[in-house]
């Protein structure tokens, strides 16, 4: 029996993000090949043409899984009926600006769109927060939707848990695909802890070492391998003067995927979710963990060591956190 379209709303579908992600939905990326889909793009009056631009280049991709298209710039409609929301959308730093100003602007999109979304979306939504500081806006579309269960509501880190992947696969000269279970934990910020104390390498032989033991460089992973996987988003922006896309795009399908469809077995990603003090983080910040999903849920995995070394770095990110969540709170009042 063919299957029921699943509605995917993407904000902010006429920027950088939304122009990768979009083909990546319709072509089976998100939610494998056999699954149509119904693409829901919002973005804001000023970028009404664009966003039907891409409405006309998606009808001439002609993608066989793509069973309609709602190109908008009001919330509510786009936001009706959605199994799953990537909230790409939302205000960029502009010169001059201060933080605060930058958070500002995004808080009051997202508590906007929070409210939208518990209206007006399917029951049991999924919802990626993509757009930064994403674990902030994020934790501010849980705070106004409360009707939506926290469960349901995530960040993306998935692009650090990637960056992480593909920096020791050229350290080690070995296939991305064979290297797994390292974890970001924290802030999508450059205060993240970008851990490999429980990554594997599957060799050429079948046997599978830890990352540590492979690399035999201690100084390299707690120092250059730390920064250049904390720095890349920046070092995106200095080679493009654009910031990634690409590989956020190809990230985000990864998060919903593996949510949605399960994660392979003895294998975890990176999840941006609540804090349910896993930890000893503190509970109500929405904080990176390793996750397993299984029947569209997530948890934390549990009781791995975490040494002296780390402990400082997870506090460190969740301090960043702490102060985000305080500022974006004196922003809204
Ligand atoms: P972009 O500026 O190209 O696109 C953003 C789009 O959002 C624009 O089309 C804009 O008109 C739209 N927009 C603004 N306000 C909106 C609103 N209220 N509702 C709907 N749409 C709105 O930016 P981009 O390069 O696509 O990046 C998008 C966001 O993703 C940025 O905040 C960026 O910092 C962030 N990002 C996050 C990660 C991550 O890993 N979490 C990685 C890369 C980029
Ligand atoms: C990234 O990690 O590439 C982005 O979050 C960088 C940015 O500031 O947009």
């Amino acid at each position: 029996m063919a299957q029921e379209p699943v509605r995917v709303l993407v904000t902010g579908a006429a920027g950088q993000i939304g122009y990768a992600l979009v083909p990546m939905i319709a072509r089976g990326v998100l939610l494998g090949s056999n699954q149509p889909v119904i693409l829901h793009m919002l973005d804001i009056p000023p970028a009404a043409e664009s966003l039907n631009g891409v409405k006309m280049e998606l009808v001439d991709a002609a993608f066989p899984l793509l069973k309609g298209v709602v190109a908008t710039t009001d919330v509510v409609e786009a936001c009706t009926g959605v199994n799953i929301a990537i909230m790409v959308g939302g205000f960029p730093r502009k010169e001059g600006m201060e933080r605060k100003d930058v958070m500002s602007k995004n808080v009051s999109i997202y508590k906007a769109q929070a409210s939208a979304l518990e209206k007006h979306a399917a029951a049991n939504c999924k919802v990626l927060v993509v757009a930064n500081p994403a674990n902030t806006n994020a934790l501010i579309l849980k705070e106004f939707a409360p009707s939506i269960p926290e469960k349901n509501i995530s960040c993306l880190t998935r692009l650090d848990h990637n960056r992480a992947l593909g920096q020791i696969s050229e350290r080690l000269n070995v296939q991305v695909s064979e290297v797994k279970n390292v974890i970001i934990w924290g802030n999508h910020s450059s205060t993240q802890y970008p851990d490999v104390n429980h990554a594997t390498v599957k060799l050429p032989s079948g046997e599978e070492k830890s990352v540590r033991e492979l690399v035999a460089d201690d100084a390299w992973l707690n120092g250059e391998f730390i920064s250049t996987v904390q720095q890349r988003g920046a070092a995106i922006i200095k080679a493009r003067k654009l910031s990634s896309a690409l590989s956020a795009a190809s990230a985000a399908c990864d998060h919903i995927r593996d949510w949605v469809l399960g994660t392979p077995e003895g294998t975890w990603v990176s999840m941006g979710v609540y804090s349910d003090g896993s930890y000893n983080v503190p509970a109500g910040l929405m904080y990176s963990f390793p996750v397993t999903c299984r029947n569209g849920e997530w948890s934390i995995v549990q009781g791995l060591s975490i040494d002296e070394f780390s402990r400082k770095k997870l506090d460190l990110t969740a301090e960043e956190l702490t102060e985000e969540k305080a500022l974006a709170y004196s922003c809204l009042s």
